[in-house]
């Protein structure tokens, strides 16, 4: 099943996360993929239990399981609020929050440990990409968090490129270049891990997506699905988003 994933960002009440799933919930379209909002984490609480077919997910999670960590929520707290996924690394979180590649191997390790999702963020951004560099920046970021697992992938791992330059720039990369990308991840997990890790990988675009671009990137066979920040924002774009994307 492809799958479509919303990041709601530091977006929405919860009245309006309530009004969101009401205009969403019953569509038959959510039983034909794998469809997980990240919302944010006041939120969570009014979203659990009101739509089986839509998972939930946070868009951070600490690394530890227990202890003195102001202001850190764990994976098995999560799981305890309803939540089946988490975001770790997501580019904004990389800049914001200082987040770096070891730190998102602990944070998978934990989620799994915790029996949650992964979804792992990479991504060059502009100067990298400028100066050449991208796919060597892409490649550190998968190798450094699968040295630091032991090359074992101890659950469900999902990647997704999110190019730093193209997200919220309403520039989205091309199918062929999110494609290029997607290759080499799997390639990177292929070589570490093996033929059974690289084949339960799923990998995700993000970046300036819409109702518009889906199509051409899941005519892809190398994408899994698409993670999206804005445009899943309106019920409509995100619905338009999610029927072309079962139709395709
Ligand atoms: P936009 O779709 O708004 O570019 O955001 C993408 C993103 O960061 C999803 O995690």
């Amino acid at each position: 099943m492809p799958i479509l994933a919303a990041n709601w960002k530091m977006y929405k009440t919860i009245a309006e996360a309530q009004a969101w799933l009401d205009a969403v919930a019953d569509r038959p379209a959510l039983e034909r993929a794998e469809v997980v909002v990240f919302p944010p984490l006041t939120t969570l609480h009014a979203l659990r239990g009101r739509c089986q077919r839509l998972g939930l997910g946070a868009q951070d999670v600490g690394w530890a399981e227990q202890g003195a960590f102001t202001g850190m929520v764990s994976a098995a707290q999560l799981r305890d609020a309803g939540c089946g996924y988490a975001l770790v690394a997501h580019s904004e979180r990389r800049r914001y929050a200082c987040e770096d590649d070891q730190a998102a191997a602990r944070k998978i390790a934990a989620l799994w440990q915790a029996g949650l999702t992964p979804v792992y963020c990479v991504g060059e951004d502009a100067a990298e990409r400028e100066a050449g560099l991208g796919e060597a920046r892409l490649q550190t970021q998968v190798e450094t968090v699968l040295t630091a697992l032991s090359n074992e992938l101890g659950g469900r791992l999902v990647i997704a490129y999110e190019p730093v330059w193209a997200i919220g720039s309403g520039a989205p990369a091309t199918p062929a270049q999110a494609s290029d990308a997607a290759a080499l991840i799997r390639k990177t997990v292929l070589s570490r891990c093996g033929a059974a890790a690289a084949a339960r990988l799923s990998l995700l675009y993000g970046g300036s997506t819409s109702p518009e671009t889906v199509r051409g990137f899941m005519a892809e066979p190398l994408i899994d699905g698409l993670l999206v920040g804005s445009a899943s924002l309106d019920p409509n774009s995100f619905l338009a988003m999610l029927e072309v994307m079962v139709d395709a």
